[in-house]
């Protein structure tokens, strides 16, 4: 976490220990707390703080966005469109829904770069839908999905959008009446915030149904005694990552270009994966071909270098990530893609030194491995 917000949050664990629902002097000071950290998202937000309901994680949000609708429109229709490369909590609470409450999906495919096709997605619309839900960043491959011309297809047709921001919210652009989206979810871990916290975006007028009964915290939509300091350690990450985000993600871009063109130049049968400018600028997923992931992850993990192979939610299952095989990557190859990371911290010297280490992991690697691909074979160039 940011040292910054270690420090905001650091007098609501200890003085102002208060329940903001109490009408005591302490509870005062914690629901003051509460609504000028609504206020500072809302300002990073471009939105009134009315619209902004605190959760506990990205992955609640999503399903408050898209169970909460279903709950509130499945009068007027029972179809919903996404795309393949979801994170699991979009993917797993639609599935739910087709599950439990007989709910129709339409799964996007997405192109060679992870990206939908907006002809697609227009076509897929019809007089039943309810809700698209996209997200803006890709948390695996990095792609960009083109927010503002997917909102324009789904106000043309009067259907909700929702967008899983949770990789965008320290890097890329926020302001939700610039995206037009209706609802948008980020979380805290993502911005150097705390674990476990997130909040929902919602555009005055959109209904959702609660689906957490309790006391009427969040405007009635998300009962339970709010996580104050993690409400302030949210808003002050994002305060602080919008106010650096064009400085940032230029740096970033730079050393994540530099990067990963000296991996492609240096080792023979690797390739990025992802869109190559409409990406994440601390994202850098690589496939080595004839390498098994996971060893490539513990033996970078033996030299202090932190990657993943597949997303961090879901590396522990030894089944190729959903998003590599939607991007058409065939099965074998599809185990040799690594994810780099780059964060606040990285240097160019941490770059440096994870490509002075790289080559020699993945030759040995190499040498035990029965599979023999080559690029050509699986990009079929
Ligand atoms: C794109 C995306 N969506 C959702 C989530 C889930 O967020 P959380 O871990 O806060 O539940 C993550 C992981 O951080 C993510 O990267």
């Amino acid at each position: 976490m940011r040292p910054e917000v270690v420090e905001a949050m650091k007098p609501f664990f200890e003085n102002n220990y208060g329940n903001p629902s109490s009408f005591h002097s302490m509870g005062l000071k914690a629901k003051q707390a509460l609504d000028s950290s609504r206020e500072t998202v809302a300002k990073c937000l471009n939105c009134k703080p009315s619209e902004v309901i605190f959760t506990g994680s990205g992955t609640e949000s999503c399903n408050m966005a898209i169970k909460g609708s279903a709950y509130a429109h499945m009068k007027t229709g029972k179809h919903m469109i996404t795309q393949k490369t979801e994170h699991h909590a979009v993917l797993h609470s639609l599935e739910w829904l087709e599950k439990t409450h007989d709910f129709e999906v339409t799964y996007l495919d997405v192109d060679k770069y992870g990206l939908i096709s907006l002809s697609e997605l227009e076509n897929a619309i019809r007089d039943d839908t309810i809700l698209v839900t996209i997200m803006y960043a890709n948390n695996e491959i990095g792609t960009i999905q083109p927010l503002q011309d997917i909102a324009r297809i789904t106000k043309k047709h009067n259907v909700l959008f929702h967008t899983d921001a949770c990789q965008g919210g320290g890097l890329l652009e926020i302001d939700v009446q610039k995206l037009g989206v209706d609802m948008m979810t980020l979380n805290g871990s993502k911005i150097y915030g705390l674990k476990g916290t997130g909040l929902l975006y919602m555009r005055a007028g959109v209904k959702i149904e609660s689906w957490i009964h309790g006391g009427g915290h969040e405007f009635g939509l998300r009962a339970g005694t709010e996580n104050i300091p993690g409400i302030v350690g949210l808003a002050k990450a994002l305060e602080l990552g919008q106010a650096e985000r064009r400085f940032e993600s230029k740096r970033l871009n730079q050393l994540k270009n530099y990067f990963i063109d000296n991996v492609l130049k240096n080792i023979p049968d690797t390739f990025l994966n992802g869109h190559p400018t409409q990406r994440l600028p601390n994202n850098a997923n690589i496939t080595f071909l004839n390498v098994e992931g996971e060893a490539l992850v513990l033996m970078l993990d033996y030299e202090g270098i932190y990657t993943s192979s597949g997303s961090a939610c879901t590396s522990q299952k030894l089944k190729p990530s959903h998003v590599i095989l939607a991007i058409g990557l065939p099965y074998e190859a599809s185990h040799g893609s690594i994810r780099f990371s780059l964060g606040k911290r990285t240097t160019k010297e941490d770059i440096d030194y994870v490509l002075e280490k790289l080559p020699a992991i993945v030759e040995r690697l190499r040498m035990l491995s029965p599979v023999r691909l080559t690029k050509s074979e699986v990009l079929n160039e």
